[in-house]
């Protein structure tokens, strides 16, 4: 073995390709019992449809760089992304655009009128003084619109109280003055022809790249830990840089989701992929509906059952999957003093969302790992 790459997401799979097609002998630990981290999807065993297991993922890129690359290992279909918004009962287009102002105030104002009207009722505060999330998002979009699309949505999403949460946690909201909801401005997009499990299997298979899954890096008891080679060979750790550090400068503050899936005797639920719900009195933020994603599959899907999955967020515990950075200013400080201790990890190599506690897409994780096999590891 000449690498140990811990964890099989996207960045760890780039990174063993590319060792692996330079000559060198490679094994991927991960602890669950699947590859791909998170971006791993499973058929739904009843209805053979495709689910994301841990929450929609949407490729899109604009990395030609990236897009020659994920194309040696499987064609996208055509799928453009688009959401709605169920607010009191209506349906609206996303993300917040001409269609919805008008729509919302029974209008047909112009590009100019919208920016003029919402930029009168952005007035009531500004984004320089505002004191918290509700005051700063008023600055930005005038209360009519925030408090409809905006305040409970991301209340819900932290659990939180709208007036107890931190104006830092948005710097813009997102409003576009035409009829444009194409959902990506990226010049690729699309989802992987034969799925995400087929995609990241063809990433792994080559006779240089041994696989063992259900392994944790941190379990003493078997022989690919820390403890027993950290220093006898290179290392691409891609688990929660805290946890290698036996949260020595604290824990890393994270989102976690909670997923509710069910089948359904209906053909269509709700005739799109996914309906968010932004409105305080229902729990969940959003339902996806998976057999939308592909479209192109109706003859092999059926067409008297659906699946759609409930998407509940919230703060994570020290035994929850993390998925999105908090980033608070004690996290930032944390992080700062994490990365001073992984400079002294001779040959550990800390790489992808958990390892440098940063929200990446699929297509910027798979760009640093093209990164780091270039600048750090390919010498
Ligand atoms: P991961 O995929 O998280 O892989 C890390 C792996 O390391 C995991 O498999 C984990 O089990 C393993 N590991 C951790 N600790 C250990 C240990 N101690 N021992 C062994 N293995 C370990 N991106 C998009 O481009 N479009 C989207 O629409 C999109 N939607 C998303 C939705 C959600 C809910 C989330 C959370 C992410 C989404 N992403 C999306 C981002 C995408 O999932 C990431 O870009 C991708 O997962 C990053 O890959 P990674 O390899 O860095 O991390
Ligand atoms: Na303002």
């Amino acid at each position: 073995m000449d690498l140990l790459v811990v964890g099989s997401g996207f960045f760890g799979l780039t990174i063993a390709e590319r060792a692996a097609a330079a000559g060198r002998k490679v094994t991927v630990i991960d602890r669950r019992h699947h590859i791909g981290g998170n971006a791993y999807s499973e058929n739904e065993p009843t209805t053979g449809i495709e689910v994301h297991r841990y929450g929609a993922h949407l490729f899109h890129t604009s990395n030609e760089k990236v897009w020659e690359y994920v194309n040696r290992f499987t064609t996208f279909t055509s799928y453009v992304h688009r959401v709605y918004t169920n607010h009191s009962g209506v349906v609206y287009p996303l993300p917040v655009n001409l269609g919805t102002i008008n729509q919302f105030f029974q209008a047909a104002y112009s590009p100019d009128q919208a920016r003029a009207l919402i930029r009168e009722q952005a007035g009531e505060f500004d984004v320089r003084t505002a004191q918290n999330f509700e005051e700063k998002g008023i600055a930005l979009v005038g209360r009519p619109l925030f408090e409809a699309f905006f305040r409970d949505y991301t209340a819900k999403q932290w659990q939180t109280d709208p007036h107890k949460l931190s104006g830092d946690i948005v710097s813009r909201l997102p409003v576009r003055y035409t009829y444009d909801n194409r959902y990506f401005n990226d010049t690729h997009e699309g989802l992987p022809t034969d799925g995400y499990t087929a995609w990241l299997e063809r990433m792994a298979d080559h006779p240089n790249i041994d696989v063992k899954l259900s392994v944790d890096f941190f379990d003493a008891s078997q022989p690919l830990n820390r403890k027993a080679l950290v220093g006898q060979l290179p290392i691409v750790y891609t688990g929660p840089v805290d946890r290698y550090f036996d949260y020595a400068e604290g824990a890393l503050g994270w989102r976690t989701l909670d997923f509710e899936e069910e089948v359904l005797d209906v053909g269509d639920f709700q005739g799109t992929s996914v309906m968010n719900y932004p409105d305080a009195d229902v729990p969940y933020t959003r339902i996806h509906e998976f057999k939308h994603f592909h479209p192109e599959r109706a003859e092999v899907y059926p067409d008297d059952k659906t699946v759609v999955m409930r998407e509940f967020s919230r703060f994570a515990e020290r035994s929850d999957e993390p998925y999105y950075p908090v980033n608070t200013e004690d996290d930032r400080a944390g992080l700062l003093a994490y990365r001073e201790l992984a400079k002294g990890e001779k040959d550990v190599f800390f790489g992808g969302r958990l390892g440098t506690y940063k929200y990446l897409d699929m297509h910027m994780a798979i760009g640093s790992a093209l990164t780091m096999w270039q600048n750090e590891l390919n010498g």
